[in-house]
């Protein structure tokens, strides 16, 4: 098994501007170019992590609260929380300033990726487990195995009998 490695030397920033191309007719940043860049942000990140080439097995629901406009400034911040064998899952931050009209940056989006190592068949490969450090990451750590059974239930490949983290959440 590689070496562990610590979430903090995955973490990753990222940053666009968002130009006429990347807009709907409301001059407004389209849902589709934001989950490119945050898959982009999000791979480098394991890539960090696992020193291999990564896939993207799934991404987590992504909510479109804030939109994002013509011209702003938008920052990806991205770290992994968690490795398990092949897999690991990175959490990716959103926020977007305009910048020039002197205002703040605000939280737009946020999201969990799971990336797979694979090597150069393809095919899955051991990843380092990860060493956290600060109570976020190690929140993050400790929830990770609940989003994971909950993806791997939603996607068919694990009875829900079997998600025990999941079945103690909900008290049985
Ligand atoms: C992801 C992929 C490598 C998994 O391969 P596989 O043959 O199903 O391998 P396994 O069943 O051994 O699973 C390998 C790991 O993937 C994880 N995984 C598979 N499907 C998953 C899903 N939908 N969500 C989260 N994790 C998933 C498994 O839990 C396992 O993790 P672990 O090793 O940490 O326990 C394979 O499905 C693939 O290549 N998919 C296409 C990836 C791609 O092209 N991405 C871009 C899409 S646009």
């Amino acid at each position: 098994m590689p070496l562990p490695r610590k979430a903090s030397e995955s973490h990753t920033i990222m940053t666009e501007m968002v130009l006429p191309n990347d807009t709907n007719t409301l001059n407004n940043l389209m849902g589709g170019r934001l989950l490119h860049w945050m898959d982009i942000c999000a791979a480098i990140t394991a890539q960090k992590h696992a020193h291999r080439t990564v896939v993207t097995a799934s991404v987590d629901n992504v909510s479109f609260a804030e939109p994002i406009k013509l011209g702003n400034i938008v920052t990806f911040e991205a770290q992994v929380t968690r490795a398990f064998t092949s897999s690991m899952e990175v959490h990716i931050k959103v926020s977007a300033q305009n910048l020039s009209a002197g205002e703040k940056a605000i939280h737009t989006n946020a999201a969990f990726y799971t990336f797979v190592a694979v090597d150069q068949s393809g095919r899955p490969i051991e990843v380092a487990p990860v060493i956290t450090e600060t109570e976020e990451e190690k929140e993050l750590f400790h929830s990770a195995l609940r989003r994971r059974q909950l993806r791997l239930v939603l996607a068919g490949r694990m009875k829900p009998s079997e998600a025990t983290e999941l079945k103690a959440l909900f008290g049985e």
